[in-house]
Parts: structure tokens; sequence; C-alpha cells
């Protein structure tokens, strides 16, 4: 299949190029008036002028719109029951995320839900959000668990993610995020011991462990020691300074965390510490928007030479939208991130912190077609700037 008369063919990368750090990310490749070929549904080759030369094949016009690579969400929780929209009232009356959940409210009131909720309503509602997110434009999505904060909930979390991944053409990653919160019933002791003695067999559906490494939830010390047993069974992706400076970039990267997340409260420490790491910062400026917490520095982390990448972080407490336009947007206008820099930080390098930029995150013959076609007139600056104004034209996955 061809794609002809493209006005834009953005993001294009070489099959080297798995993230974008520092000044790179300030840069992608573009071409103006392009074809782009798709072969077994990967990108097989693209090129200038409006049509492949010799090409009669079934095509798809772009009618001058832009293409670019799909989004990848590298941070959700979009597995969840019900809603939390009483607690909404209480958020807009003044109460803290920390004050609503000391109150029985939070991930706690999201677990008492879904202990409530069949495992097929669970996947029923779930996939309601994650459709949504796939029209809008997300192609590689990971989910978390963490609703369920005992070992029978938390299994029933993993199978729904893993019965999503087989069901949708969307790229999904499932990570065991056990340590949410203290389940109810529990001590805090006795609870992360539970998690930890969940990692085997949460280790046969996920691919990541997380932790909510943070003030009022989980320390540096269970931290470690969760990450301790999940070695070699499970990749860290970490929940760090989102409410205090917490100790959580630094202990992610001493187990080699592929991403550490959040972000929203961080020193030239966490820097330093991320510098020549594996591990990719990720910042989740709905969150920030939703509880009106600070926004990443993500510039500073950019100006020291590391690359950022963004996510939704989509859950009911404190991002209920996995619209990743709106997240490169808010990259932009608070983040103060060029166009091109918060691209790159939804699409290569959210690929890249969810374990899948071989596949998805770049224009580069090898990868998945997983595709957006804009209306005519777009470009990457257009979509941050007008940021609510419909864009696309179609979803190739
Ligand atoms: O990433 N911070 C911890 N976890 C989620 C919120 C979960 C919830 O409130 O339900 C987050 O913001
Ligand atoms: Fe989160």
């Amino acid at each position: 299949m061809i794609i002809k008369n493209i006005g834009l063919l953005v993001g294009i990368q070489p099959e080297s190029v798995l993230r974008v750090e520092g000044a790179a990310q300030g840069s992608t490749g573009i071409l103006e008036n392009a074809w782009l070929k798709i072969e077994d549904g990967r990108i097989v080759d693209f090129g200038s002028g409006s049509v492949m030369p010799g090409s009669d094949r079934e095509s798809i016009d772009a009618h001058g719109g832009m293409v670019m690579p799909g989004f990848c969400d590298s941070h959700t929780h979009v597995v969840y029951a019900g809603s939390r929209d009483g607690e909404f009232l209480d958020k807009i009356n003044g109460l803290s995320y920390e004050e609503i959940a000391a109150r029985g409210g939070g991930i706690l009131n999201s677990a008492d839900l879904l202990h409530r909720t069949s495992e097929q309503d669970l996947y029923e509602q779930s996939m309601v959000r994650v459709q949504e997110m796939m029209a809008k434009g997300t192609v590689a999505l990971e989910i978390k668990s963490g609703y369920g904060l005992c070992p029978e909930g938390e299994m029933k979390m993993l199978r729904v993610i893993d019965r999503i991944k087989k069901s949708i053409p969307a790229a999904v990653k499932s990570t065991f995020l056990g340590a949410h919160a203290v389940g109810r019933g529990y001590t805090h002791e006795e609870y992360v011991q539970t998690v930890i003695d969940m990692i085997p067999e949460a280790a046969e559906y996920a691919d990541f462990v997380d932790v909510f490494c943070d003030e009022g939830f989980f320390t540096v010390e269970d931290t470690d020691r969760i990450l301790t047993a999940a070695e070699h069974l499970l990749t860290p992706k970490i929940h760090a300074n989102e409410l205090a400076v917490s100790g959580g970039v630094q202990v992610g990267v001493k187990h080699q965390a592929l991403s550490v997340d959040h972000l929203e409260r961080t020193t030239d420490a966490e820097i330093s510490a991320l510098k020549g790491t594996w591990t990719m910062p990720t910042m989740l400026p709905g969150s920030s928007f939703f509880l009106g917490l600070p926004y990443g520095q993500a510039k500073d982390y950019i100006k020291a030479g590391l690359g950022v990448a963004l996510a939704s972080d989509y859950n009911p407490g404190s991002s209920p939208s996995g619209d990743m336009r709106f997240v490169m947007a808010q990259g932009c206008i608070k983040m103060r991130l060029t166009p091109i820099e918060a691209f790159n930080a939804v699409t290569l390098n959210s690929a890249y912190a969810m374990g899948v930029s071989t596949e998805y995150g770049s224009i580069t013959p090898g990868k998945k077609a997983a595709l957006i076609l804009t209306q005519p007139g777009w470009d990457l600056t257009k979509l941050a700037y007008q940021y609510q104004t419909p864009f696309i034209r179609q979803v190739i996955l």
C-alpha cells in the first residue's frame, strides 16, 4: 500500500536512533510533498514527490495532510472500575490529593470499586477508554495494575490488561504496580512483603514492575526491596517525585529502570543521577494540570543533555484523560518545549520509555506503520498551538 500526496512526512529517524537526548530532542526528519510505502503492516520506504514513481498500487490519498508516527503513551492506569467523580467535588472544594487519599478516597476507593466489579465488566469499561485513546492517535500504550492491592485483585487486573493486549491493534505493555498503595487490611510491612511474594506470578503476565515511591506511599527502602526481588524478572518503571523529592529517581537508576515518571518535584541531584544512564525521565503534564502541581522542569533536563518523554498518566484520580495531543500541547504551553521537542517526547522517547522504540515512535523503514494521517494544512506547531481543533483524518494501525 502507498500513502500518496503527503504534505508533510514528519518524524523520520534512522534505525539506529532509539531515543533523542539534549539538542537532538529539538530536531526530527521532515520531508515535504512525500509518499510512503507500507508492506505487511510495516513502513518499507518513503520518498519525495506526491506519488511513488512507477507505482500503480492500492493507495491512500493523504490530500496534502501531515503523516506522523502515532502517539506512544508510556504511562497509564487505564484499567480501572467506575469513576472517582465524587472526589472531583472534594478537589474543587480545595482538598489535596493526599487529603482525599487520607479520607479513604483516592486509590483505595478505586480498589474497593474494582473488587465489586467483575473481570468482564472491568475489561469492557477499560476497552471503552482504550478505544477512545486509539481514536485520538495512540498506537502504543503501557497499562499498570495497582487498583487490586491484594493478590487476587492484582492478578485480575493483569489478566484484563493481557486480554486488552490480545484484542487491539495497538501495542500494549503491562506493568505490575502492586505497590501503588497499601491494600486494606494489611500493615505497611505486611503489604510490602505481599507485593514481593506476588512478583513471580505477576511476571507471567507483566513486562515491567512499578512502585509509587513517594511521601505517604512507599519509601526508598520499600522500593529497593521490591526491585531487588523483581531483578531478572521485571524491568522497573518508577513513580517518583510527584508529591515530594522522594529519592525515587536514584533508586530507579540504581536498578536500571527503563523510566522514572512524574518528576514534578526535582532538583539538580535527580538530573545528575540520570546522566549517562538508560533511564528515560518521563513527565506527566496531565496530572500537573489536574492536581495543580508544578510542571516538570523538562527544559532543564534537555539542557543537561538528557531526553524527556511525556505520557498521559490516564487514571481516575490525577489525570482522567488519555489525550496525547493535549499532553504534547501542555509540553509546549506549560513546559516551554518546542513543538519538535514535545513531538519527540510523545513519540520516540515515550516509545523508548515503554520498550517499543525498535518498532514504534518514528518514520523508519522496518518499523510498524502505526501512523496518524492529518487533515490538510497541519504541522507540528499548529498541532500544539491550536490544541483543541480536531486534526485527525485517519489513524493507521
Ligand atoms: O500516577 N501517583 C500515583 N498514581 C497515579 C494516581 C492514581 C490514582 O489516584 O488513582 C498517578 O498519578
Ligand atoms: Fe501514574
